[in-house]
Formats: C-alpha cells, structure tokens, sequence
C-alpha cells in the first residue's frame, strides 16, 4: 500500500510543478491580439476596437486598430491601413510610415514589420520624444524579412512567414547585430518586459523559451504550457500570461 501511495505522488507533483492555472476573462470577447507590458494590458477586438485595462474594466480608447502595444516606449498602435499611431495625452497622434505590427517591448525604442515583411526600428529618442508630425521619425531599416517582431531586455525575437524564429541583439540606437537562427517554429513571438519569450505555433500551440538570460540571450529549449483550446495570440507580464484563443476566448494563467 505505502508503495503503491508513494509512486503515485510523483507525477502529480512533476504535474504542478510545470502547471499553468489559466482562468476565462469573462467581460472581454473577441479579442484579436492583446499585450501586457510595465504592468498594462492593452488590446484590440476583431472589429479593431482598442482597450486598455484598468482593474478588471476593459476601457475603450479611442479609434480603431487592428494592434497595439504597451511597454517602455509607450503606447502606439497601427490602424488597418497600416497607418502608424502613438497614444499622446489621450489621443493617437499619426506617426509617418507604414507597419502591420509593432512593439514598444525593447529599451524605449519601436521595432516593427511592415506588409514586405521589411523590419523596422526607431531609436530612443525619435520614439520617446515623438509628439506629433513635426518630430523626426528616422526609422532604420534592417536586412532579413519577418512578419511578427518583439524585442526585450535581452534581445529581439522575430519569426517569419515560414514561421522560422530568430534573434537579434539590438540596442537603442537601431544599432543591430545578425539575426541568429533559432529552433523551432512559431507564428507569433512576444518577449516580456523582464526578457522571457512567448509564442504560438501554427497549430495553435504555446510554447515558452527556457534558459534565457543576460549572457545567454538565446536560451536553451522551448516548453509547451498546455492550455486545452488551440491559442492564437499570447503575451507575458509581471508574472501573468495573457492567451487568447482562435476562437476569441481570453485566459489569464499564473504558476
Ligand atoms: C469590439 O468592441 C466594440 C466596443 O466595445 C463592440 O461594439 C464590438 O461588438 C466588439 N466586437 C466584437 C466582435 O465583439
């Protein structure tokens, strides 16, 4: 009998261990993309609608984007035209350019990918002191093709559109090393304030990027946090993983 009680003990604890606790966040639906950073939510619905999260009440912002990033270099957005908006004093103000995602994750400065899959970057100063169309925006302009593009303390993660993953050192200035070529497969990939990688595969998959740190950016293998529904989207902040599903549910899972 002790015997038997014994073996039986190991797997449940092996299963905590790795175990995410998610919860349904029942007053938002339809969500389309959604990221956490510096401890804000933001996110957008499939009719483009904006939200911004304060307590457990999904704010409307103004206007219409198709998504959205929170993080050290602000709020800003890109509409379905690809149009670029930074969030200034309670309004978007048009940034000149064209993105189809972007991120606002790294040290204040902007990267994105635009309908080319060209990625772009906007150094510190240019993103931070942006106040509207007479600020300078010179966006550097990297070699490489991505369609999803985040970066971290530690580093930038992109994948491309045969969901191929890689990794670039990047400082504030838009000063950038190679891309380095990463394992695995993935169609999107955010990278947290505090420099931990998440992304979703094409089968709706999540995975998690373990091993990372300040001198070994890169990691060393991925894990897949089982979730029970096919992911489409997914980001990570201060200890709570934000995962919305091809079906438009949203979780909030802590471990
Ligand atoms: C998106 O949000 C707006 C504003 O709350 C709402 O009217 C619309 O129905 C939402 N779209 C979906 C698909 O739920």
């Amino acid at each position: 009998m002790r015997a038997t009680a014994a073996v039986l003990l190991v797997p449940c604890l092996l299963a905590i261990s790795h175990a995410w606790d998610c919860q349904i966040v029942v007053n938002i639906k339809n969500l389309m993309q959604i990221d956490a950073g510096l401890g804000q939510v933001v996110a957008t619905n499939t009719s483009q609608i904006p939200y911004y999260l304060v307590g457990d009440k999904w704010i409307r912002l103004p206007g219409s984007l198709k998504h959205i990033t929170v993080g050290p270099a602000g709020i800003w957005g890109v509409n379905k035209a690809d149009s670029i908006y930074k969030y200034v004093a309670d309004n978007w103000v048009q940034a000149a350019g064209l993105l189809k995602q972007l991120d606002g994750g790294g040290e204040q400065f902007i990267v994105g990918a635009n309908m080319y899959d060209t990625p772009y970057c906007l150094t510190r100063g240019a993103t931070v002191g942006y106040k509207g169309p007479d600020s300078p925006l010179p966006w550097t302009r990297f070699p490489g093709s991505v369609k999803y593009y985040s970066c971290g303390p530690f580093g930038c993660w992109a994948v491309n559109k045969n969901d191929d993953i890689y990794l670039m050192s990047l400082n504030l200035d838009c000063q950038n090393k190679e891309w380095s070529h990463i394992d695995g497969k993935l169609s999107m990939i955010e990278v947290a304030t505090d420099g931990s990688v998440f992304g979703v595969n094409s089968e709706g998959s999540v995975y998690t990027r373990d091993g990372i740190t300040a001198s070994k950016p890169e990691g060393t293998g991925w894990s897949n946090i089982q979730m029970g529904m096919h992911m489409g989207h997914v980001t990570y902040d201060l200890g709570r993983l934000w995962v919305v599903s091809k079906s438009g549910v949203t979780m909030v899972c802590t471990h």
